[in-house]
């Protein structure tokens, strides 16, 4: 993927941290520790155990990793019972906000009597280690508590995200073998009560082994009930605020996390307790900075992500954040929402992903100006690489250009980050997500898996172990061993191509199936959309290879516009080729209103193929909005 690389690069600009916060910093060095496995057990040091691990990774029987072998802790105890032991139980835990403006403040000590309340439900219900629970929620506490009740009692929790379908949690709750199901009547979305129970019935139905559904009352609509069903209120609110935690072993199973599929069947990703807990609750504390006194920290995400997983629930909690949790949509009911939470809960730490930003973009930038936001003091971005101008209009329009920003590589198999600038250290490039953190070892190989010089790109991969790295894909260790550990034998595969730059920095360039080929030239998808959105009328691109008689492949682009401009393909066009070089201009741009999205909000480039190439449109059933792809194929159709 070398060939587009020497037009690219031309980033020259750099953001020093600013000095207060350097002086004061968390983390004071990126260097690389010489004994990482030594760094690794400082690290885990800062959580407590209640019996000490004999070796701190097992990696006799590779790529099946060990961590912490022989150690003993309970997650929930970290997170809520020794911050309220060391006299932190009124602290705020969560500030919540639900979509319609109804709050709840949850302090360490609220939070450990519903975890303990709920643990004892689960228990009197039948669940222990051993079991597996499925989570099907809204963003409400209860979604917390019922997460961190399940890791109390040693069980592990499969998440399954509300907006997904029957089919979807049938599929999942399956695969897990799952006995329990946690929901809620509904949640709000978009200003109106949207019913989750319904599809719980149905999916519960085709799955025989679900013994409860314990059901959160959030919205109050009218539910069908079955004699499986227990109300949330009745069953949690009966049980005893007593419970002492018992501690698991270190590779205890946590949870199980699906990753939205978008071909295959999607993979039951497993993470298990001491190294999982360890990292998310280091690289919170490094990355954002977390002074947990001072801070009020808002993950923007959805817990049925991993990104909710890590840096809502285990992270934050295990580090005694204070923390904003909100229920709805970024446009509900204006599209000041964020700015307005942002302002009333004087967030100082602010992570979301780079779909958002674009979209914030696209509203407009006298949106944000209307609200106060110098209570920021750090902005990161998750998800997706981030392209230079929407960084740049991050930077400026919500950092008021002194923010850092940590742009943070990582998966839901990392478990948590791994590439990342350090906020009091690093000298930022828009769009990088710079180095990796403390104690992992990643690198950019070639097709043979040798190490590319810097200026080089090619294929992202770890070439050492780490403690929250996935312990298997649930049931098939087979799979495990061919998707991530069959391309480079003892390095893992990440999927994701990037490049170094002069100084060793690494860009990354999108999933390489992602990656075109024009006339013999590889050339990245990311970095054709990253030229596009520099220009001023130009909130949002996608960008596609369809197949092409002369080029083999061509250059497809969707655009969307800034909100009121209007504009035309071929400066457009023009702009990609001075900007990239000729061989990157594409061929058509598609002016469209929308861009079809994941419901994690990743573009699914594969039904824009389907539209570039005439094709009838494949799998459309993780699209979140999927009257979205009639508008952009009839679109298409009459600009021809
Ligand atoms: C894929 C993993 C990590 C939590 C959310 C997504 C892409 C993620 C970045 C970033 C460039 C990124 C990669 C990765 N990705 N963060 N900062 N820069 N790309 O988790 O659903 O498992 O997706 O998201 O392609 O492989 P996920």
């Amino acid at each position: 993927m070398s060939d587009a690389l020497e037009n690219l690069l031309s980033e020259t600009r750099r953001f020093a941290p600013p000095a207060e916060l350097a002086a004061h910093a968390n983390v004071t060095s990126d260097a690389q520790p010489e004994d990482r496995l030594a760094f690794w057990e400082t690290q885990a040091r800062r959580l407590s155990w209640a019996k000490d691990w004999d070796q701190t990774l097992d990696w006799s029987n590779p790529p099946f990793a060990k961590w912490f072998v022989g150690g003993e802790l309970n997650v929930a105890y970290n997170c809520l019972d020794r911050h309220v032991e060391a006299g932190l139980g009124d602290r705020v835990a969560i500030h919540w906000e639900g979509e319609p403006g109804d709050t709840r403040t949850i302090t360490y000590s609220d939070l450990l009597s519903e975890v303990k309340q709920a643990a004892n439900a689960l228990t009197d219900l039948g669940v222990g280690q051993g079991d597996r629970v499925a989570i099907y929620l809204p963003m409400i506490p209860e979604a917390a508590v019922a997460m961190l009740a399940t890791a109390r009692i040693g069980a592990t929790h499969s998440v399954v995200f509300g907006g997904f379908s029957v089919d979807a949690l049938s599929g999942r709750i399956q695969d897990a073998d799952a006995k329990l199901v946690i929901t809620a009547d509904g949640g709000y979305r978009r200003g109106a009560p949207s019913a989750l129970k319904p599809t719980v019935d149905e999916a519960v139905a085709l799955c025989p082994g679900i013994e409860h559904v314990l059901v959160v009352r959030r919205t109050g609509q009218e539910v069908a009930w079955t004699d499986k069903d227990l109300w949330w209120h009745e069953t949690v609110a009966k049980a005893s605020t007593e419970h002492t935690a018992q501690a698991f072993d270190a590779e205890n199973p946590l949870f199980i996390l699906y990753t939205s599929g978008t071909t295959a069947k999607p993979k039951g990703i497993l993470h298990t307790t001491g190294g999982y807990l360890t990292q998310a609750s280091y690289t919170h504390h490094a990355v954002f900075d977390l002074k947990p006194e001072t801070d009020v920290y808002w993950c923007t995400a959805d817990i049925g992500w991993v990104t909710g997983h890590s840096y809502i629930v285990y992270g934050p909690l295990s580090n005694g954040a204070t923390q904003v949790m909100y229920e709805g949509t970024p446009d509900t009911p204006h599209r000041g929402r964020f700015w307005e939470i942002v302002q009333k809960y004087k967030v100082t730490i602010l992570y979301t992903a780079p779909t958002a930003i674009r979209t914030f973009m696209k509203w407009g930038d006298d949106i944000p100006a209307g609200f106060d936001l110098s209570s920021l003091r750090i902005l990161g971005s998750v998800g997706e690489p981030i392209n230079p101008e929407a960084w740049m209009w991050y930077r400026e329009h919500i950092g008021a250009n002194n923010c850092p920003i940590v742009d943070t590589w990582w998966q839901t198999e990392t478990g948590a980050m791994m590439l990342s600038p350090l906020p009091g250290v690093t000298h930022t490039k828009p769009g990088s997500a710079m180095s990796p953190l403390p104690g992992i070892a990643a690198d950019v190989v070639d097709d043979q898996g040798n190490s590319v010089p810097n200026g080089g790109g090619g294929y992202l991969v770890l070439r050492e172990p780490w403690p929250s790295m996935l312990r298997t894909i649930w049931g098939d260790d087979a799979r495990y061993l061919e998707t991530y550990w069959s391309r480079f034998g003892d390095m893992y595969f990440a999927g994701d191509g990037a490049k170094k730059d002069e100084d060793g920095n690494i860009w990354l360039l999108g999933r390489v199936d992602d990656v075109m080929l024009v006339s013999g030239h590889n050339i990245s998808t990311t970095e054709v959309e990253s030229a596009l959105v520099s220009h001023p009328d130009v909130a949002e691109a996608a960008v596609v290879g369809a197949t092409d008689p002369t080029t083999g492949q061509a250059i497809v682009a969707f655009v969307i516009l800034r909100g009121g401009v209007e504009s035309d393909v071929d400066v457009l066009r023009n702009h990609v080729s001075k900007t990239l070089g000729p061989i990157c201009k594409p061929r058509q741009i598609m002016i469209v209103p929308e861009l079809p999205k994941t419901r994690s909000g990743k573009i699914m480039r594969r039904l824009l193929r389907d539209v570039a190439e005439n094709r009838t449109l494949g799998d459309v059933t993780t699209l979140q909005d999927s009257s979205i792809m009639s508008l952009i194929s009839s679109g298409m159709q009459s600009s021809k």
